[in-house]
């Protein structure tokens, strides 16, 4: 009896501390994009003001109009921003739901896209079929993340970041595609890049290093989703990660709550 009681307690123990961990990647992911929230932030207070400014200045109808929908586009961006930032540090529930996942991609893009720009990364996405598989949210969006961010900080100095949506109706999955033209990854390290705290990453100036949990944690996130990750990486070409999950049916998504959209976009090709 004390040895199975002995026994939760650790597994209540070990729990406790995986979350933590997966708190620690996520706050270095949030630090990873810190200083272009802040610089994206400072823009957008400017074209309120600028606006604000000219409304107060000109009494004319028209131009008053104008002001008001810069001053409420630039605060409807800046909102979902913070909504974005702050539901993705919180701490997400186990559940999975149905979704679509161009739009679990869009919503990890609207945190990172300044971020790309101010790298001088190019950012293209790709979507075919219905990609939809019953996820859950938030972990999914942090494997995401991190790749994104991993992707960006191979390319020193700019470069290509590919994400494709797929369905696959052959293999029955739903894939999502993250490619970029970095640095690549040596094959003898290939193996230990999904090891727990391997990381090539130095603590720099503004005490950015990496926790090197990032991809322990989606190998886990993605087995636990029935899914598959592969790695396809050339030094010096790049480095393609792709995330398998079995493909759901298009009819059981739930529409989503996220007041900044309307019904679920559909920006397909
Ligand atoms: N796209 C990529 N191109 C080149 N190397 C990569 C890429 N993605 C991952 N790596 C290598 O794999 C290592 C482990 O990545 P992982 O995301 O697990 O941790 P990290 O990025 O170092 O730390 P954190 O995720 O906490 O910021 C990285 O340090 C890097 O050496
Ligand atoms: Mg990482």
């Amino acid at each position: 009896m004390t040895d199975q009681h002995d026994c939760q307690k650790h597994l209540a123990e070990i729990k406790a501390l995986r979350e933590e961990l997966m708190q620690a990647q996520k706050m270095s992911s949030v630090g990873a994009l810190a200083s272009s929230v802040t610089h994206e932030f400072n823009n957008i207070l400017t074209t309120v003001i600028n606006y604000a400014k000219m409304g107060l200045r000109h009494k004319n109808e028209e131009t008053r109009e104008k002001a008001f929908n810069k001053i409420l586009a630039a605060g409807q961006r800046a909102s979902k921003i913070t909504t974005g930032m702050l539901s993705y540090a919180r701490n997400g529930s186990d559940r999975r739901e149905v979704m679509d996942l161009v739009e679990l991609v869009q919503d990890v893009l609207v945190l990172v896209e300044k971020d790309l720009q101010n790298h001088r990364v190019r950012m293209q996405t790709h979507v075919e079929g219905q990609p939809v598989a019953e996820v859950n949210a938030s972990q999914i969006q942090q494997v995401l993340l991190n790749m994104i961010i991993n992707a960006r900080q191979a390319m020193d100095g700019g470069g290509r970041l590919d994400i494709g949506i797929r369905a696959n109706p052959e293999s029955n999955c739903a894939e999502i595609s993250i490619r970029d033209s970095g640095q690549g990854i040596p094959a003898d390290q290939l193996r230990k890049i999904f090891d727990q705290f391997y990381t090539t990453k130095t603590v720099d100036e503004q005490g950015q290093g990496g926790t090197g949990l990032g991809l322990a944690m989606a190998r886990d996130v993605i087995e636990a989703h029935n899914g598959r990750l592969r790695v396809d990486s050339a030094v010096g070409k790049g480095t393609t990660f792709t995330l398998k999950f079995p493909l759901a049916q298009a009819s059981d998504v739930k529409k989503p709550t996220n007041i900044f959209r309307g019904p679920a976009a559909t920006s397909k090709s």
